[in-house]
């Protein structure tokens, strides 16, 4: 059963990063109590780059027991400058103690960009022990799925008018962009709802038109695909700074 989303107006993006920072640490401690691990899958973009700078600061996080996936990411090599693992490592993997077996990236390298989905959707099914697509249709519930809202509405890379917005039976789809001419390879609705929480995390002035149409507007997924994070049995939490919430009550 899940309830609405919660939705907190900080102050300003420092704000959003300090309480962000304190609900991955505070949901990691729950889940590794609970099963020993803390399954958390990481938004790209610009926006949580500070928030994994942060991260990489605290002391005493068992990052040992921390097991980090991506949400999506772009099709391109991870030393490229557009990649979100690329952003990560920076960010946070060379800058904590976090052993590399603890880390699942997406083999975006893959030319073929539905490869790269495959392979990466068989990550996630030998990982959470599901049987293959067919024989199965379990779910990853991951504990935290990290998310950002980009000012078209999009949200992983779940974009406006994109194919992957219909995906009702991968895990994980290569998904095609026209507005950026490039493949994707993002989580489909399936496994971001199926989290016991997402997490999105927006903050500036050009975000404010979406996160009031996504919040507030009329129902339309199609053209605001982040409207379409429900999770079925979870948490829905939205850190929002006051300059990205706008007159939004
Ligand atoms: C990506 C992200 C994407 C991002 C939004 C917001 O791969 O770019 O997963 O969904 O969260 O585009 O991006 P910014 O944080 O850069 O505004």
């Amino acid at each position: 059963m899940s309830t609405g989303p919660i939705v907190r107006v900080l102050t300003d993006p420092a704000a959003v990063f300090t309480a962000a920072a304190m609900e991955f640490l505070e949901r990691a401690r729950t889940a590794i109590q609970g099963s020993g691990q803390f399954t958390v899958a990481l938004s790209g973009g610009s926006t949580p780059r500070s928030l994994y700078s942060l991260l990489a600061t605290q002391s005493d996080v068992p990052w040992d027991k921390i097991r980090f996936f991506f949400s999506d990411e772009r099709h391109v090599r991870p030393d490229s400058p557009d990649s979100n693992f690329r952003m990560v490592n920076e960010s946070l993997f060379s800058r904590a103690p976090i052993p590399q077996e603890n880390i699942f990236r997406v083999p975006a390298e893959i030319p073929d960009a539905d490869l790269a989905a495959q392979s990466y959707e068989q990550t996630l099914r030998q990982f959470f022990h599901l049987g293959d697509e067919k024989e199965d249709d379990a779910l990853p519930r991951f504990d935290l799925i990290l998310l950002g809202l980009g000012p078209d509405g999009h949200t992983a890379s779940l974009f406006p008018g994109t194919a992957a917005l219909h995906e009702d039976e991968r895990l994980v789809a290569a998904n095609w962009v026209e507005q950026f001419k490039t493949w994707r390879i993002t989580f489909t609705y399936r496994v971001l709802n199926n989290a016991a929480a997402v997490l999105f995390l927006a903050t500036g002035a050009e975000k404010q038109e979406a996160l009031l149409q996504v919040l507030q507007g009329n129902p339309d997924p199609e053209t605001y695909p982040a409207q379409g994070i429900k999770p079925t049995n979870g948490n829905l939490i939205w850190l929002v700074d006051q300059a990205a919430a706008g007159p939004m009550k």
